[in-house]
């Protein structure tokens, strides 16, 4: 028999296997013993629940049992028989245990008690064996596969941008360079800087902070498209939403304006979502008690009405509010955190950009849901944003969530050759080295809009996890890249 022929303890709790012999291989999460038997809660990683495998000291060897500890991995044959105990309908008598990995009780950093969160940032190598990452990586598999799924349903095309890029797509100089050159004594040129000729793409190149502007020439072309990747940014911010590396999801479409781009992220956030609630029960379950236990931890003006379950139910059941930058502003000069000046910083003139603590207030005590938030003013978003009538605003979008702030940044996007080189004069954005860029203005260029979705804050909704840290597998944020 081969060696991976194994059941699979999700499939195990699916159907009946009673009466049959099965192999199972996993990770031991506790052992209990008594002179007649000794009970071991297994977990192979398929589901959240642990199964039950029961080894008779007569059948199994003492020596093989005293290895059966915390964290150890092992390889079980044995009849599925009826269950005596209570929360399972079956368990498996051990008729041969094998062990695959032993796991040293003085030094196994993982016991069968709660670990803090922040302990566990610290062991990320070993930290997917908890219930909860184990959750929170099922989920943030599940999501990825809805992604996929939702585009794909729809007939978008999926691009790979490339990773390697010589432009700063949002143009906030945060990127990480690329480079072979010998740091310590780069080539100069005569006018003593690097010369970046003798570099390896013989030019300046950074890791790309988003794949739109090469997803918009694909847009150009294949009409609905979406990205799918990693992306890069050198910003120095350490708060729990933000990832020197994150993944982020980008749909461009052509002959979309502003309002379609709307419908397309509400409709594609909620479908996602609850694809996660359908498929994700028993771990979302677990997860709604976690984080329930969380709450309870805060103080009392800073919990959230809603659970983590009655959330997801919440956002895929009704409507966003649509607001424009303007009419935000109305609302968050009148406010009471405004007027009591309790705002770190204060709404005093229209043109301000919004903090994280703006945006929260919108969704998390005036409208009490979803926000999408438009027509911003264009001197802060960027360049490539569809100016609007008024020559002031641009036909910006940014979706903001309960608990988690902008969720989604997107626009309607210049597509008029004239407006788009004028603004990029205006905000010293080179246009000789953007050609191709330009190029899908000049030739066949149509109305066309886009969004990116970050990942990472989407895992973070679903999950109910107030870290970003503690969605991806191993976290990159400033002064940390072990693992
Ligand atoms: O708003 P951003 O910067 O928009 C863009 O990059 C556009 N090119 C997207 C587009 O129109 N195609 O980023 C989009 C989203 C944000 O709303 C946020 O969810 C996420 O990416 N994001 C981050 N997530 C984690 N860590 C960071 N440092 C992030 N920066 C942005
Ligand atoms: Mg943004």
């Amino acid at each position: 028999m081969a060696f991976n022929k194994r059941i699979k303890i999700k499939s195990l709790l699916e159907s009946d296997f009673v009466g049959q012999e099965v192999t199972l291989m996993g990770w031991v999460r506790t052992k209990r013993s008594n002179k007649n038997v000794s009970f071991v809660a297994l977990n192979d990683g398929s589901t959240i629940n642990n199964y039950q495998v029961v080894a008779d000291p007569n059948i199994i060897e003492e020596e093989i049992l005293k290895r059966i500890t915390t964290g150890a991995c092992i390889k079980i044959t044995g009849q599925i028989v009826d269950s005596q105990g209570a929360g399972q309908n079956s368990e498996i008598a051990a008729s041969k245990i094998e062990i695959l990995g032993d796991a040293d009780p003085e030094k196994y950093p993982l016991q069968p008690k709660k670990h803090s969160l922040e302990f566990l940032r610290e062991i990320a190598h070993l930290r997917m064996r908890t219930n909860t990452f184990g959750a929170v990586f099922r989920v943030r598999h599940a999501l990825a596969f809805a992604v996929h799924k939702y585009f794909n349903d729809k007939g978008f095309f999926y691009i790979h941008t490339p990773i390697i890029t010589a432009s700063d797509a949002e143009g906030a100089g945060e990127t990480f360079k690329v480079t072979t050159l010998d740091i310590k004594n780069p080539p100069l040129t005569e006018e003593g800087k690097i010369d970046y000729k003798e570099d390896f793409f013989e030019r300046e190149t950074n890791l790309t902070v988003s794949g739109q502007l090469e997803g918009e020439l694909a847009a150009m072309a294949l009409a609905e498209i979406y990205t799918f990747g990693p992306t890069f940014r050198a910003e120095n911010s350490n708060t729990t939403r933000h990832l020197a590396e994150f993944w982020m999801i980008e749909p461009e479409m052509a002959f979309y304006d502003a309002e379609d781009n709307q419908d397309l992220a509400e409709d594609f956030l909620q479908s996602v979502i609850g694809y996660a609630l359908e498929h994700c029960k028993d771990d979302l379950a677990f997860l709604d008690k976690r984080a329930a236990e969380e709450e309870q931890s805060k103080k009392a003006d800073q919990r959230s009405e809603l659970g983590l379950l009655e959330r997801l139910q919440f956002v895929t059941d009704n409507k966003f509010e649509r607001i424009t930058y303007t009419e935000a502003v109305e609302i968050l000069r009148n406010s009471t955190p405004n007027k009591k000046k309790k705002f770190q910083y204060l709404i005093k003139d229209w043109g301000v950009d919004l903090q994280s603590e703006h945006e929260r207030y919108l969704v998390e005590k005036h409208f009490k849901k979803p926000v999408i938030l438009t027509d911003y003013p264009k001197e802060i978003k960027s360049f490539y944003m569809r100016l609007n009538e008024d020559g002031k605003t641009v036909a910006a979008m940014d979706i903001l969530f309960p608990g988690i702030g902008e969720i989604v940044g997107g626009s309607q996007r210049e597509e008029r050759l004239e407006n788009l080189t004028a603004r990029m004069e205006e905000m010293n954005i080179p246009q000789e080295e953007m050609w191709w860029y330009l190029d899908t203005r000049r030739f066949g260029a149509t109305p066309h809009a886009g969004f990116g979705l970050g990942f990472e804050r989407l895992v973070q909704f679903v999950t109910g996890m107030g870290n970003i840290r503690d969605v991806i597998a191993f976290p990159r944020t400033p002064g940390n890249a072990e693992f």
